[in-house]
C-alpha cells in the first residue's frame, strides 16, 4: 500500500465520503499510514477555492470557468499535500480527483472534455493507482445528498438528465480503464460496499 493513490467517484450522494473515511480508517487500523483528503480541497488554498467554486449562484461561474478552478484547487492539492504523501511512503485516499472534473464539468458541452483532458495534461499528470467508482441511481443518490444541510449547494440541483449521463460516463470510464477503475454497487449497507471496496484494494495494491 505504501506510496499507493486510491480515489473514489461517483455521482453526488453515492456514498464517496463514507467508503473514503472508512477505507482509510480501516487501514490505519491495520498499521498502514494513510492519508484521507477531498477534492475539491485537500489543502489550505484548495479550500478556499472550494468555497468559491461551490457556494453561491448557480451560474456564478461557466463551465470553463470552473475547469480552470477545479483544475487550479488540484494542482494546489497535489503539490502541497498528495505528492508529497506518496514520496513519503504514505497511501493516499481521495474522495473525488480528476474524474470528477471529466464528468461534471466535461459533459456539460461540446468540446469540455477536451479542454479537461487537455489542461490535465499540462498542469497535473498524475493518475490514481486505484479508482473506486461507486455506482448509485441518480433518483437515490439525489434523496440522499439532500439530506445533508450545507452552503454548498450549487451542484445539488443539476437536472436529473445530467446525473443519468454523469453515471453513464463514470461506468463509460470504468469500461475504457479497467486496470485503473472499478464499479462497486453502491446500493448496499454501508458496511457491505466496504467489505468489497477493501477486498478490492488488498487484491489490487498490497
Ligand atoms: P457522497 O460523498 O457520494 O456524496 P456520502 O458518503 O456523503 O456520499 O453519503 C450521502 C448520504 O448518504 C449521507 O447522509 C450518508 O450518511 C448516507 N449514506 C452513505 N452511504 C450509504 C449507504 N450505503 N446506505 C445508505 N445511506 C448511505
Ligand atoms: P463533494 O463535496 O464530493 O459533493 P458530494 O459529497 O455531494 O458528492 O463535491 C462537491 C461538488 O463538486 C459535487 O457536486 C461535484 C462537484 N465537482 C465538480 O463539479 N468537479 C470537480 O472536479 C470536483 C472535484 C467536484
Amino acid at each position: 500500500m505504501a506510496g499507493r493513490f486510491i480515489t473514489f467517484e461517483g455521482i453526488d450522494g453515492s456514498g464517496k465520503s463514507t467508503q473514503a473515511r472508512m477505507l482509510a480508517e480501516t487501514l490505519g487500523a491495520r498499521g498502514i499510514d494513510v492519508v484521507a483528503t477531498r477534492e475539491p480541497g485537500g489543502s489550505p488554498g484548495a479550500e478556499q477555492i472550494r468555497a468559491l467554486v461551490l457556494e453561491g449562484d448557480p451560474d456564478r461561474w461557466s463551465a470553463e470557468t470552473e475547469i480552470l478552478l477545479f483544475t487550479a484547487a488540484r494542482r494546489d492539492h497535489l503539490e502541497r499535500l498528495i505528492d508529497p504523501s506518496l514520496a513519503a511512503g504514505k497511501a493516499v485516499v481521495c474522495d473525488r480527483f480528476a474524474d470528477s472534473t471529466r464528468m461534471y464539468q466535461g459533459l456539460r458541452g461540446p468540446g469540455l472534455r477536451e479542454i479537461v483532458d487537455q489542461l490535465h495534461a499540462l498542469m497535473i499528470r498524475r493518475e490514481p493507482d486505484l479508482t473506486f467508482i461507486i455506482d448509485m441511481d441518480p433518483s437515490k443518490g439525489h434523496a440522499r445528498a439532500k439530506g445533508r444541510q450545507t452552503a454548498e449547494e450549487r451542484f445539488e440541483d443539476f437536472g436529473a438528465d445530467l446525473q443519468v449521463r454523469m453515471r453513464e460516463g463514470f461506468l463509460a470510464l470504468a469500461e475504457d480503464e479497467p486496470g485503473r477503475c472499478v464499479v462497486i454497487d453502491g446500493d448496499r449497507t454501508p458496511e457491505d460496499v466496504a467489505s468489497d471496496v477493501l477486498r478490492v484494494a488488498l487484491d489490487r495494491l498490497a
